[in-house]
This record gives C-alpha cells, structure tokens and sequence, in this order.
C-alpha cells in the first residue's frame, strides 16, 4: 500500500470508528439479515432480528469487530506493521476456530463489510478497491492460520 492509500485509509476510518458500537452494529445487523444461519453460532440466536440492535451481547460483539479493525488500522505505516497484523489477525483466527466458522462465512461477512464501509464513506472505485486490499490482506492472515490449525472447514 502507498502513502495517499494509506491515509485514505486512515482518514476514510474516522467516520465509521465515531461511532464504534452502531457501525459494527450495521455490519452485523446487515450479515445476520443476509445469512440468517450466521446468527446460530451468537449465544443470541433467539433474539429477534429486529430486537438485535437493542441486545448488549450483540452490541458488545459489533464493538468488538471495530475494535480489531481499529488497532490495525492504527499500526499501518508504522515500523513492524506487518508483524503487528499477523498478531491481530492470527488471535482472531484461533479464538474463532473452538466455534468452526466457515470460511464461507467469513467470507460473507467480508462482503457485508466492505459494502457497509463504502456506504458510510462513500468510497469512490479506487478507495474500494484500496479497502478491498487491506481486508483481502487480514483475510489472508486469518485463513492461514485457519490451515495452519488444520481446522478449516
Ligand atoms: C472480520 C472478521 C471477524 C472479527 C474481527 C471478529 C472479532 C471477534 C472478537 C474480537 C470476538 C471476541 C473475542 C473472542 O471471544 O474471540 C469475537 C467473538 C465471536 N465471533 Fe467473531 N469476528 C469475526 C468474524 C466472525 C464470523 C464470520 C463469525 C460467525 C458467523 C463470528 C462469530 C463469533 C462468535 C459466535 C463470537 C462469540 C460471541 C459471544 O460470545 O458473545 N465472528 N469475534
């Protein structure tokens, strides 16, 4: 990534990390919406869609997921990036393989996150595609490791 990426990134981020819990909370609302299966691996399963965005479990997870993109993109452009992403990235990997998320799944979620963040930030072609390395990029981190457990499903 070049340096104008890289800020575009940083400063494309400050809308969406604003407001921590309701951007994570549209991600996930939108994911659970889409694939309803998704929402059986929550231990809110059996709250209602609609009632999701009120639930503090489901808020705590949405912040949680912004958390980790925050971090990340704090450390870009900074000495030992790169190790620092595998780190993120990796614990996040191996805390959700107990849970078998599927890549698909992960997959999913990678959709609905890109589409949310070129909604709030209206990403013009080239910022998509910028952002659409970055998540390919910790995707990358995570599926390895995924393999590298030899728990892929
Ligand atoms: C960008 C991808 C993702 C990130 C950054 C992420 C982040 C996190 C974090 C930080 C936690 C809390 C720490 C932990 O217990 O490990 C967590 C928990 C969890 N994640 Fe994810 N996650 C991602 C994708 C997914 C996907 C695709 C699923 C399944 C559809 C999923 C299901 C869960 C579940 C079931 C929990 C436990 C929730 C709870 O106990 O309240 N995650 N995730």
């Amino acid at each position: 990534m070049n340096s104008d990426e890289l800020a575009m990134i940083k400063k494309t981020w400050e809308i969406p990390v604003a407001t921590p819990t309701d951007s994570g909370a549209a991600i996930l609302t939108a994911f659970f919406n889409r694939f309803p299966s998704a929402l059986e691996k929550f231990p809110f399963r059996d709250v209602p869609l609609e009632e999701l965005p009120a639930n503090a479990r489901f808020r705590a997870h949405a912040g949680r997921i912004i958390r980790v993109f925050d971090e990340s993109i704090r450390v870009l452009g900074q000495e030992g990036d790169q190790e620092k992403l595998d780190e993120i990235w990796t614990k996040v990997a191996v805390n959700h393989i107990p849970r078998r998320i599927s890549k698909e799944s992960y997959n999913q979620l990678r959709g609905v996150i890109l589409e949310t963040l070129t909604a709030v930030c209206n990403l013009d072609d080239s910022q998509q595609e910028t952002w659409t390395k970055l998540v390919d990029h910790v995707y990358s981190i995570i599926f390895k490791s995924i393999n590298e457990e030899g728990d892929a499903i």
